[in-house]
């Protein structure tokens, strides 16, 4: 659903926050991207929904190019893209139902986007994703009142609101105390169960990328160094830490007999070919073209 093709950031300055980078994210997955600070985590994401431009490079998301898209149409990509942030980005001074019905901004027209004025049945949605996240209490509180971790359940609600197809959350429990962490790790793993939605989280501690991720992509200097199940990730956490680039690389039997050994070569835990060898003949390789 989310495609990647070489993509770089350069920032004015000349730092390479994201160096090539080529990636391809299925539909309902749940994403860890793990790395130290200053890894590129954070433009790494931000490029996908363009709140930074990629330098070059094509991102394409649900079979549309959106590097190339403005206006109009970058609008309807976007709400297709909920995202958490660690410092929550919510309106501190409005109510938790108006940060939520924020989520419905790119979906109503810009008169009543500009009189904050919603519909009812934006309204209805809203508090119940206050519910979805229990929050539904507090609606008319204003955020500020409320607590860093109450405060990330907020946004949740509002990147729901949007009903989006995935969720990009930078650092999303940076913020909040272990507790509150593992209640918004678990909201995200629930939305991604039960409604399919992709969920990429960045995160600089391993344990939660193994206690919650499907997948692992490590990123060291702008570069993947690391794509594969969080189970093979001790014996690589020096390539993500250190930046040396290791793919998974596993070489096993398939079959053999007395006359034909067959075995498969993965990588980041995906079969890329297999080799075949005839007793006394000439063996050989081919290309994986299935999964
Ligand atoms: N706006 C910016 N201008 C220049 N350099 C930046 C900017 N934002 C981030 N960087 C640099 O890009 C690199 C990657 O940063 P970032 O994406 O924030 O990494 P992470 O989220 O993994 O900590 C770092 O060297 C950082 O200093
Ligand atoms: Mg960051």
């Amino acid at each position: 659903m989310l495609k990647l093709k070489h993509v770089n950031k350069i920032y004015k300055d000349g730092t390479r926050a994201v160096s090539d980078v080529s990636v391809e994210i299925k539909q309902g997955e749940f994403i860890a991207v793990l790395g130290p600070s200053g890894a590129g985590k954070s433009t790494f994401l931000r490029c996908i929904n363009r709140l930074v431009e990629a330098t070059c490079g094509q991102i394409f998301l649900r079979g549309i190019e959106i590097t190339s898209l403005s206006g109009r149409k970058l609008g309807g990509v976007r709400r297709q893209i909920g995202m958490i942030f660690q410092q929550f980005n919510l309106v501190k001074r409005l109510s938790v139902l108006h940060n939520v019905l924020c989520g419905r901004l790119g979906y109503i027209s810009s008169w009543r986007s500009f009189f904050y004025s919603f519909p009812k049945t934006d309204v209805e949605w809203a508090l119940e994703c206050l519910e979805r996240v229990g929050l539904r209490e507090v609606a008319e509180k204003r955020v500020e009142v409320l607590s860093g971790g109450q405060q990330q359940r907020v946004a949740i609600a509002r990147a729901l609101a949007q009903r989006p197809k995935i969720i990009l959350a930078d650092e999303p429990i940076a913020s909040v105390d272990p507790p509150t962490a593992k209640m918004i790790m678990d909201f995200l793993k629930e939305i991604n169960r039960e409604e399919n939605i992709t969920v990429v989280v960045n995160l600089h501690v391993v344990e939660w990328a193994k206690n919650y991720a499907d997948r692992v992509i490590g990123l060291a200097r702008g570069r993947i160094v690391f794509d594969g199940p969080p189970s093979f990730l001790d014996k690589h956490l020096e390539s993500i830490y250190r930046g040396k680039e290791t793919r998974i690389v596993e070489e096993n039997m398939f079959f053999t007999s007395n006359r034909l050994r067959l075995t498969w070569k993965a990588e980041a835990g995906r079969i890329v070919s297999v080799r075949w060898q005839v007793e006394k003949e000439k063996g050989g390789e081919g290309t994986c073209l299935g999964e």
